[in-house]
C-alpha cells in the first residue's frame, strides 16, 4: 500500500470544506488507491463545528482515510502536509470596503504562508480557493519565498468547468466531449472565458454553435456571473461544484492532464501571452510528472486580447491594493 498523503484543508468547517473533505477521503482528489491523512484547520469560533466534521469523517468509515487532524492551530495544521487547499478566508460583509476585506485576507495569507513555509513537507503543492483567490495566492507566494512559485496556484477550474457545462448544454452533447475552453485572468467577473480553441466531439465549438453573438456575449457573461446566480438561487455560494473542481485541479496537477487536453489554472505569470509577469493569472496549462506548463503559441485575436488585458489590469489593481495593506 502507498504511504498516505497529508492534505490540508483550511476553512474546513465551512460550506466548501464540508463538501470537499469527504471527496478527498473517498479518493476523488488523489485516486482510489492513495491513502490520505486529512488536516483540517479553522478558527476558534468554528472549533466545535470542525470537531463535528471530524466526527462525521470517523462515522463514514472511509477505507482510504488513515487519520484526521482537526485543529485551530496553524502550525499543527501545516506540519508535514504535501497538499494544501486554502479555503479559509474572510468574506466580504455588507457595507465593508474592499480595502478592509483585502486587509483581513492579506494578514491571514501572510501568516499561513509563513507556517506552510516552515512546517509543510518539501515540495508541498498549494491551491488557494478563498477569494480574492488570485491575490491571496500572490500574498502566500510572497511570504513563503522558499516554496517554489510553481507550487502556488489558485482555483479557476470551477470557471473552466462552468464553461464546459454551458457549451455542453447549448450543443446538447456530453460534457466529457467538450474540451479545451480557457479561463484567462482573475477568478472574478472580469475573467475571460475563451472558446476560440475549444472543441466538442472533436470539432471546433464555434463551428458547431454557429452563433458568435451568443459566444461573445451571453455565454461569457453567464460564466462570469455564475457564482452570483448560484447565490441568488441557493442563498449560499457554490460549494459542491467548488469542492469538485478543487479535486479536479489537484488531481490533474498531480496525476497529469490527458493527452491533447488542457485545463485552466491560476499560476504565477512568466509573461506568457504578454500577461504582466508577477501576477497570479489563469492560463491554459497541461500537467505532467506533477508540474504544470502554460500552453504556448495559441493565436489571440483582438477581441480576446482586450478581455485578457482588462482582467490583467484588475489583477494589477488588486495587487497594488494588497501591497498597500502591508504597509
Ligand atoms: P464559508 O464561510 O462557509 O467557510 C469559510 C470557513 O473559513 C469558515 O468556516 C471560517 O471560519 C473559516 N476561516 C475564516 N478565517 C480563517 C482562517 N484565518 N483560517 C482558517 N479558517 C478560516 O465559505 P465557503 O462557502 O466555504 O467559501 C470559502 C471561500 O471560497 C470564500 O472565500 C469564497 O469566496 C471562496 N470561493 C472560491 C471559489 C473559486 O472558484 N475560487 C468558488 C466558491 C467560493
Amino acid at each position: 500500500e502507498k504511504d498516505p498523503v497529508r492534505v490540508l484543508v483550511t476553512g474546513a468547517a465551512g460550506q466548501i470544506g464540508y463538501a470537499l473533505v469527504p471527496m478527498i477521503a473517498r479518493g476523488i482528489m488523489l485516486g482510489p488507491d492513495q491513502p490520505v491523512i486529512l488536516h483540517m484547520l479553522d478558527i476558534p469560533p468554528a472549533a466545535e463545528a470542525l470537531n463535528g466534521v471530524k466526527m462525521e469523517l470517523v462515522d463514514a468509515a472511509f477505507p482510504l482515510l488513515k487519520g484526521v487532524v482537526a485543529t485551530t492551530d496553524v502550525v499543527e495544521a501545516c506540519t508535514g502536509v504535501n497538499i494544501a487547499v486554502m479555503v479559509g478566508g474572510f468574506p466580504r460583509k455588507e457595507g465593508m470596503e474592499r480595502k478592509d476585506v483585502m486587509s483581513k485576507n492579506v494578514s491571514i495569507y501572510k501568516a499561513q504562508a509563513s507556517a506552510l513555509e516552515k512546517y509543510a513537507a518539501a515540495n508541498c503543492k498549494v491551491l488557494v480557493v478563498a477569494n480574492p483567490a488570485n491575490t491571496n495566492a500572490l500574498i502566500l507566494k510572497e511570504f513563503a519565498p522558499s516554496i517554489p512559485e510553481k507550487n502556488i496556484t489558485c482555483l479557476t477550474r470551477l470557471d473552466h468547468n462552468r464553461a464546459l457545462g454551458q457549451i455542453s448544454e447549448r450543443l446538447n452533447v456530453q460534457v466529457s466531449d467538450v474540451k479545451n475552453v480557457i479561463i484567462w485572468g482573475n477568478h472574478s467577473s472580469s475573467q475571460y472565458p475563451d472558446v476560440n480553441h475549444a472543441t466538442a466531439v472533436g470539432k471546433p465549438v464555434r463551428e458547431l454553435v454557429k452563433d458568435d453573438e451568443w459566444l461573445n456575449g451571453e455565454f461569457i457573461t453567464t460564466v462570469q456571473q455564475r457564482g452570483a446566480a448560484i447565490i441568488k438561487a441557493r442563498k449560499f455560494s457554490s460549494a459542491l461544484s467548488a469542492a469538485s473542481s478543487a479535486c479536479d485541479h489537484i488531481r490533474d496537477w498531480v496525476i497529469g492532464t490527458p493527452e491533447g487536453t488542457w485545463v485552466s489554472m491560476g499560476v504565477y505569470s512568466d509573461g506568457s501571452y504578454n500577461v504582466p509577469a508577477g501576477l497570479i493569472y489563469s492560463f491554459p496549462v497541461t500537467c505532467k510528472n506533477g508540474e504544470w506548463t502554460i500552453v504556448q503559441g495559441l493565436p489571440i485575436d483582438e477581441f480576446s486580447r482586450k478581455k485578457m488585458d482588462a482582467t490583467a489590469e484588475e489583477l494589477s489593481e488588486e495587487k497594488a491594493l494588497a501591497y498597500s495593506c502591508l504597509s
